[in-house]
Parts: C-alpha cells; sequence; structure tokens
C-alpha cells in the first residue's frame, strides 16, 4: 500500500460542484473571536477547507442522488424501509433493523435496553456520544483497549484491538450478570482511526461467548476497517472488502450504525440485530423517540439514499481510494517530522498535540490551542481530540485527562481532491514552524454535556 498514493487518482469524475471561499487573515480572526475562539462555532461560510468531521459531509454519488427521487414516505411499512433493510442483510447480515435520525439515536436505544444501573460497560476506547448514552443508562464505561492505542508513536498496526487480559480481569472482578456488553467499534476514531484485526475480533468473540455477553458493534467505519484487514493482515488479502465486512459483522450480536460515515448519506443510522425478542423491545423503544420502526428517524428518501451508500462503501476502488488519500495527507505530514498519530488512520489525519505543543500542560488545551491557530493561519478547520472532548470524571467533577491529546483532520468522502490535501499539509507545517509562540488557552463557558461542541475560550 505504501509508496503508490500518487500513481491514482480520484475514482469519480465532478459533476456538480461547490464553490469555496477563502477567508482573508483579519476576517478569520473576527470568525474565531466571535465564535469564542471554538471552531465547532465558526460559521461554515468563514472556513476554506473543512476537516471537521467525514460525518455527512460525504459526497453522494449519481445513483444516491438519484434514488431520492424513489423514496416511499408512507407513514408505515415503506417501500424504502424495505429496501434499507434488505441491503443491511446483504452486506452486513444482521437479521433486523430499526432506522434512527442518526448514530446517537440508535445509541440511546440500545443502551436503554440493554443497561441497567451499575453495570459496566467495557469497550475499545469510548466515544463521546456513545459513552455518554451508556452513561445516561447508569452504566459505567471501562476501557479495555490495547496499550498501544495510547501511544501516538507506536507504530503497531492494529491499535483497535482488545486487551483480552484487561477485559477478562474485568469480567471476572465485576462477575460476568454486571457486565451489560461489549462497546466493540470497527475502526477506533479517538485513537486516531485505528482497525481492529480480524484475529483479535474472533478472540474476543470467543471470550465473550464462553461468559454469555453480547457484542454490540459500533460500525460508523466497518468498511475502512475492513480495507485494513485486507491489506495488513495475514491471510485476508485475497478476501473482498465486502467479504471481510461480512465476517466482522457475523462475530458480533448488534450493531449501532452512523449512516453519515461509510455508508455516505448526510443523515441517518440504525441498530441492527439478530435476537428477534430484542428486536420486539426495540421495535417499542423507537416509537417513543425517533418513530415508527419503518422509518424511525429518517425519511424514505434518505433510506433509499442509505441503501445505495453501503452498497457503494464496500466497493474496492471506493474505498481504497478514500483510505489512501487520507494516507496521502499523513505521509506529507510524516515526512515533514511532524508528530502525528502512527500508523495513518482511515478516516483523518491526527495530530499528535501533546509532541507538537510540549511546552502547554494539558490543562491548557494545548490541541485546541494548535486548531485555533491552523484555522487562523490557513481558514482550514479542525478538532480537538484531547481533553475539552474528554469532558470531567462523573463523581469527582474534575477533566477526565486522556492519555492522546490529538488534533484530529477528518477527510470528508469524495468531496475533496489531492491538492485540497497539499494546502492542509501547508497549513499544518506552517503552525509547526510556528509552534514555540502558540499560547494555551483559559474555558471561560462550559456546557453540561460533550462540552467541545459548545464550549467558549479566551487566549491566555
Ligand atoms: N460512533 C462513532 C465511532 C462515531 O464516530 C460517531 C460520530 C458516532 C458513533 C455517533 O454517530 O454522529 O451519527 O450520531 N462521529 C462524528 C465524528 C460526530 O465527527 O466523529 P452520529
Amino acid at each position: 500500500m505504501n509508496g503508490n498514493y500518487n500513481r491514482k487518482a480520484e475514482p469519480y469524475k465532478i459533476k456538480m460542484v461547490e464553490p469555496l471561499r477563502i477567508p482573508g487573515p483579519e476576517e478569520r480572526k473576527q470568525a474565531l473571536a466571535a465564535a469564542g475562539m471554538n471552531p465547532f462555532l465558526l460559521k461554515a461560510s468563514d472556513v476554506y477547507i473543512d476537516l471537521l468531521t467525514d460525518s455527512g459531509t460525504g459526497a453522494m454519488s449519481d445513483r444516491q442522488w438519484a434514488r431520492l427521487m424513489m423514496g416511499d414516505e408512507s407513514y408505515s411499512g415503506s417501500r424504502s424501509f424495505y429496501t434499507l433493510e434488505a441491503a443491511v442483510r446483504e452486506y452486513y447480515g444482521y437479521k433486523y433493523i430499526v432506522p434512527t435520525h442518526q448514530g446517537r439515536g440508535a445509541e440511546h436505544i440500545i443502551s436503554r435496553l440493554l443497561i441497567k444501573p451499575g453495570q459496566y460497560v467495557p469497550g475499545n476506547m469510548y466515544f463521546t456520544t456513545t459513552r455518554l448514552h451508556q452513561e445516561l443508562a447508569g452504566g459505567t464505561f471501562v476501557d479495555v483497549i490495547t496499550d498501544e492505542a495510547h501511544l501516538p508513536d507506536d507504530p503497531f498496526p492494529f491499535k483497535g484491538n482488545v486487551d483480552l487480559q484487561k477485559l477478562e480481569d474485568l469480567i471476572r472482578k465485576a462477575g460476568a450478570e454486571k457486565i451489560a456488553y461489549l462497546s466493540l467499534a470497527t475502526t477506533v476514531n479517538m485513537a486516531g482511526g485505528q482497525p481492529i484485526s480480524m484475529q483479535n475480533l474472533k478472540k474476543v468473540r470467543a471470550l465473550t461467548r464462553d461468559y454469555g455477553i453480547r457484542i454490540v458493534h459500533d460500525m460508523a467505519r466497518v468498511a475502512e476497517n475492513a480495507y485494513m484487514i485486507q491489506q495488513m493482515e495475514p491471510g485476508y488479502g485475497h478476501l473482498s472488502v465486502a467479504a471481510i465486512v461480512k465476517e466482522i459483522c457475523a462475530l458480533t450480536d448488534a450493531a449501532t450504525m452512523s449512516g453519515k460515515k461509510d455508508a455516505l448519506v448526510n443523515i441517518g443510522g440504525l441498530l441492527a440485530m439478530n435476537d428477534a425478542s430484542l428486536y420486539e423491545e426495540a421495535k417499542n423503544l423507537v416509537l417513543v423517540y425517533e418513530g415508527m420502526h419503518t422509518y424511525g428517524g429518517m425519511a424514505g428518501r434518505d433510506m433509499e439514499a442509505m441503501a445505495v451508500g453501503i452498497e457503494e462503501s464496500v466497493q474496492e476502488e471506493h474505498i481504497s481510494a478514500r483510505v489512501q488519500q487520507v494516507h496521502y495527507l499523513g505521509q506529507q505530514l510524516l515526512d515533514a517530522g511532524i508528530p502525528v498519530v502512527k500508523p495513518i488512520g482511515t478516516h483523518g489525519v491526527f495530530l499528535d498535540a501533546a509532541a507538537f505543543l510540549p511546552h502547554l500542560p494539558q490543562d491548557v488545551f494545548p490541541a485546541h490551542a494548535l486548531t485555533v491557530e491552523i484555522y487562523l493561519n490557513s481558514g482550514v478547520r479542525v478538532i480537538e481530540r484531547g481533553i475539552v472532548s474528554a469532558g470531567r470524571n462523573k463523581a469527582t467533577g474534575e477533566h477526565n485527562y486522556p492519555k492522546l491529546e490529538l488534533v484530529r483532520m477528518a477527510i470528508p468522502r469524495r468531496v475533496y481532491t489531492y491538492r485540497h490535501m497539499d494546502v492542509v499539509a501547508a497549513a499544518v507545517m506552517q503552525a509547526f514552524e510556528n509552534r514555540n509562540r502558540i499560547r494555551g488557552l483559559k474555558m471561560v463557558y462550559e456546557p453540561a454535556h460533550l462540552r467541545f461542541f459548545q464550549a467558549r475560550f479566551e487566549s491566555l
């Protein structure tokens, strides 16, 4: 995979364009001040290249746009629901689905159904919304990811792996009945977009089966994980990404999916499962919080587009170009000696802000300060994935101090070109040259939940 990023161009041609605007330096300063020094609060019209997220920001294909017109908006029993259900059965293999407005809608439902107050939810690192729903349902998240995941410099290829010893220790200590389920993500977002290996997943399945513990699969980026298995794991090179995706899903019991990532839609998600009685309960609860079980949180047209997106997400040309574009950006930064999380992940490049700004202690928010610098010098929007995102400890009220203090540059799917990646690399290199003058920040407004979205800061 290495070395050939430049040989292949984007595997599509562009049929419609959206003009970009580059705000000037003074404009950027004012826009950022108005946003409380939080790039999340910028107006998108004040952003040049937007790497805030790869979620819901992808470009749909002509086939997806065409299918929007075919949406069946019936309140109940929509044909589009059955189309989406058939795509999930074909490409993922889960038997039952309930559509939700996005991934967190599914997280809400499954957390309420499966977590009893006082139970533990082990997982291969937390994701913000996922953990919050687990906590709101009375659970306590326990990180059981492999230690390498916390070491930005460690080149271990499968940093999404579960540490089986940590998992078994927790089960033994707490008792299997105190474990609600294993929350298992394919590609671990907060670790830098890192995959789990099939070998590890098989062992995790065997262990959880022994203890009668379910695996709930966070499959937002399962195709990206499958691609990395195909590229890196011995014995998988000859299999298609589609086959590997199906094999991953078959090793889990239920899934939450944000349709806004792999599945190439701007909004939508689903909860999937194999257990008929769990499906009965999910149908009941989705009605309360999302909508009737044959549309949940989605319009018929969006279910159509998502069904097509699922199919496109496992196509080899698409998924290899997707990941290789991310690696192209990452390789430029590696070559320039900039501290990034290694190996380069699948949905974005993560800067190691602790190594980038060693003069700033974690409680003046170094990663956040770096996002501010990059926006000011270029108009490129990137986000913090460090102490601000980690929130506070429920019990003590103190900041959680995550081992990783990162800046995420997430690449939307099929939106930007290789040349845009060059512009982003130049912006990061400029920030690196000026790193010694980057100062820390003080948080002057802090919301109760998911504070990174709306917190406001001042320069120190
Ligand atoms: N799980 C993972 C691994 C995610 O990355 C996300 C969303 C969700 C669940 C929740 O899905 O947004 O559809 O409700 N991640 C976005 C991001 C927000 O920018 O990484 P959602």
